[in-house]
């Protein structure tokens, strides 16, 4: 069994689609917790469902990000985490944490990278008018979605933005846990 840390900034319905997959026994992971930069953030909610431990930092109350990121890694050691998963973790990572967990960092992003990195990718994509877009599960780097690609999923714009981005959630889900499936029965 696998243990994760699952980081997010808001909603969290990508945590909770992995939270589900763990609970129907189809992903051989254990969440141990949950790490926002938001405190009272919607995932909070949506862990403490799951009786999920989280951990609620305001980094600018830290004397720098390594600081910061010095006492995120404090937390994740004391619960044995093996990989962190960014679910809408609105936050570069730095050398501290990369160092800490090499390739061990995976994020997911909604748009086929190099294609819209960044925030609103999912408008991005339907402003420019692009016909196809996706969703990208990567390796972290210390860039804005930049890190080797691990797994894509394509999805076509149709309707609305707001069909559209129901489309890449739901994409998402699907593929984020598939991609543990994968990540976690290799190791
Ligand atoms: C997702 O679209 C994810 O790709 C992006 O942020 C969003 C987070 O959504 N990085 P949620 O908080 O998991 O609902």
């Amino acid at each position: 069994m696998t243990k994760i840390a699952v980081f997010a900034s808001g909603s969290g319905s990508n945590f909770q689609a992995i939270a589900e997959c763990i609970e129907r026994g189809e992903l051989n992971a254990k969440i141990e917790l949950v790490v926002t930069d938001k405190p009272g953030a919607f995932v909070v909610t949506r862990a403490q469902k799951f009786n999920i431990p989280v951990l609620e930092l305001t980094p600018k109350t830290f004397d720098s990000k390594a600081a910061y990121e010095q006492a995120v890694i404090k937390a994740l050691r004391e619960k044995d985490v093996e990989w962190i998963i960014l679910a809408g973790y609105m936050r570069l990572i730095s050398d501290t944490l990369l160092a800490a967990f090499p390739n061990r960092i995976i994020n997911i992003h909604p748009s086929l990278l190099p294609s819209f990195p960044g925030k609103d990718a999912i408008s991005q994509a339907f402003e420019h008018g692009v016909k196809v877009t996706g969703v990208t599960v990567h390796y972290v780097d210390a860039g804005m979605d930049t890190g080797p690609i691990i797994a894509q999923a394509a999805v076509e714009v149709a309707g609305t933005l707001d069909e559209t981005e129901k489309l890449i959630h739901a994409t998402e889900h699907q593929l984020y846990t598939k991609t543990l499936q994968q990540l976690f029965a290799q190791k």
